[in-house]
C-alpha cells in the first residue's frame, strides 16, 4: 500500500499542510525540531489511533488550536481510500473513510498498515514494560484492526473494576458479588488478548530468529512473553494454549488474588501488567546483551513485523524510519536499507543525506521540513 497524500490542519506545528508523494522512497530531511517526526507521527496515527509520544490527544492540536484533523489518500491494492480524522476532546474523536463516518475504529485503521521505527525503539529492550506492550499492541493491529476494540473493551472493563476496587477501600470482608462479574468479564476479554499475543509473537518469533541470524549468525534469539497469568514463562510451549486453558488459567489467578487485588485496589494481574523478553542464547538480552546486539534485536523485530504484516495482508506496511539510521552503524544501515524491498513504501526522516548511498539517493524523492513548511527538493 502507499500513501499518495497527506493533508494536516493545525496538527503540532503545522497550520495547514498537504503533501503528494509520488515515490516509493521518501526522505523528510531538515534540522531539529522543524516537526519531521510530526509528519510520521501524524501517518502513525492513522494506523493506530495512537500517538508515538503523546500522552494525551490534546497535545496533537496545535497549540491555542481547538481542533486538529489528518487527512490522507492511500492506495491499496489498487483502490484509493481517503482518510479523514478530526479531533476536538473533548467530543470523541471523528472517522471518515471515503467521506463516511465510521463509529467502530477497525473500520478505519484497516484501511492502512505501518511499521515504525524510531530512535526510541533502540530503547526498547532496556525500556518501561508499557513501552514494549504498546509497541506488541500497535504491531498487532496493523493485521487485526479489530483488536483495538478487544483492547479498549478489556481497559473500560478494568478501569470500572479498579474503581469499584477503590469503594471497597481495601475492605475484604464486604460482599464482592459485583467484583465477580467485573473478573468474569475482564478474564473473557483478557484471556483473548492474552491468546492473540502469544500467537502473534510466535509467528514474529519464527520469522525474527531467521533475520537475527543473518545479521549474526552464532546467536539464536528467542522471544518470551512473560504472562501474569500462565506461569511457564521460559517455555516456548505456551505459544500453544488453547484459548480455553488461558480463560480457565486467569479465573483461577483472580480468584487467588482477590484479597490482594481489594487490599491494594487495584488489578494486579492480567495482559495489562504482562511483558516480553529477549534472550540470546538463552542469556536474557536486555541485562547482558551488549548495544550492538540488542539493536540487531530490535532490527530483526522491525523487518519482522514488516514481513508477518505482508504474509497476513497480503501488502506491504508503510515503514516509517524516524532518524533511526544515524543511530545504526553502516552495516546494520546496509542490511536494513538492502532488506526494505521495492514495492515497501519508506519514508525516512534524517539530518542529512550523508547517510544514504548515492544508489538510493537516486529515486528518493526528498522534502525539505523548515520552518513549519514543507518543500520538495
Ligand atoms: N501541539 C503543538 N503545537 C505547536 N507546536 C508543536 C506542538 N507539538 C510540538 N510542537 C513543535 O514541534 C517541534 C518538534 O517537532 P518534531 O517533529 O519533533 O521535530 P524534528 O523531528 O524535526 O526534530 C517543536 O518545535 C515543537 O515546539
Ligand atoms: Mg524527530
Amino acid at each position: 500500500m502507499f500513501i499518495n497524500k497527506l493533508e494536516l490542519k493545525n496538527f503540532r506545528n503545522y497550520n495547514e499542510l498537504t503533501i503528494n508523494f509520488n515515490s516509493s522512497k521518501v526522505l523528510f530531511v531538515g534540522k531539529n525540531a522543524q516537526g519531521k517526526t510530526n509528519l510520521l507521527e501524524a501517518i502513525y496515527y492513522l494506523s493506530t489511533l495512537d500517538s508515538l509520544r503523546a500522552k494525551n490527544d490534546n497535545e496533537l492540536i496545535k497549540w491555542n488550536q481547538e481542533y486538529c484533523s489528518i487527512k490522507a489518500e492511500i492506495k491499496k491494492f489498487d483502490i484509493d481510500t481517503d482518510l479523514e480524522i478530526y479531533i476536538n476532546p473533548p467530543n470523541r474523536k471523528k472517522l471518515k473513510v471515503n467521506g463516511l463516518n465510521k463509529n467502530k475504529s477497525s473500520d478505519f485503521i484497516s484501511n492502512i498498515s505501518t511499521v515504525c521505527f524510531t530512535t526510541n525503539d533502540l530503547l526498547l529492550l532496556r525500556g518501561a514494560p508499557d513501552d514494549r506492550r504498546k509497541w506488541l499492541d500497535n504491531a498487532i493491529m496493523q493485521i487485526y484492526p479489530a483488536y483495538q476494540e478487544r483492547l479498549s473493551k478489556y481497559n473500560k472493563i478494568r478501569i470500572q473494576k479498579n474503581n469499584y476496587l477503590k469503594n471497597l477501600k481495601g475492605n475484604i470482608q464486604a460482599d464482592t458479588q459485583m467484583l465477580d462479574i467485573w473478573n468474569e468479564q475482564l478474564s473473557l476479554t483478557g484471556s483473548n488478548i492474552t491468546f492473540i499475543r502469544l500467537s502473534f509473537l510466535y509467528e514474529l518469533q519464527k520469522i525474527a530468529k531467521v533475520k537475527h541470524n543473518k545479521i549474526a549468525k552464532d546467536e539464536n534469539l528467542l522471544i518470551k512473553y512473560n504472562s501474569t497469568i500462565l506461569d511457564d514463562i521460559s517455555s516456548e510451549k505456551k505459544f500453544e494454549h488453547p484459548i480455553e486453558y488461558i480463560l480457565e488459567m486467569f479465573k483461577q489467578k483472580l480468584e487467588q488474588k482477590k484479597q490482594e487485588e481489594i487490599i491494594r485496589a487495584q488489578s494486579v494481574i492480567g495482559p495489562h501488567r504482562d511483558d516480553v523478553s529477549y534472550f540470546i542464547n538463552e542469556i536474557e538480552a536486555r541485562k547482558f546483551a551488549s548495544q550492538g546486539q540488542q539493536r540487531t534485536i530490535v532490527l530483526s523485530l522491525k523487518l519482522s513485523e514488516l514481513e508477518l504484516i505482508k504474509e497476513k495482508i497480503n501488502t506491504n506496511a508503510i515503514l516509517l524510519l524516524d532518524d533511526v539510521l544515524a543511530e545504526l552503524d553502516d552495516y546494520r544501515q546496509n542490511y536494513l536499507l538492502d532488506a526494505i524491498g521495492e514495492e515497501t513504501q519508506t519514508i525516512i526522516t534524517s539530518v542529512d543525506t550523508l547517510h544514504f548511498k548515492e544508489q538510493y539517493l537516486k529515486d528518493v524523492e526528498i522534502f525539505e521540513i523548515k520552518d513549519n513548511n514543507v518543500k520538495l527538493l
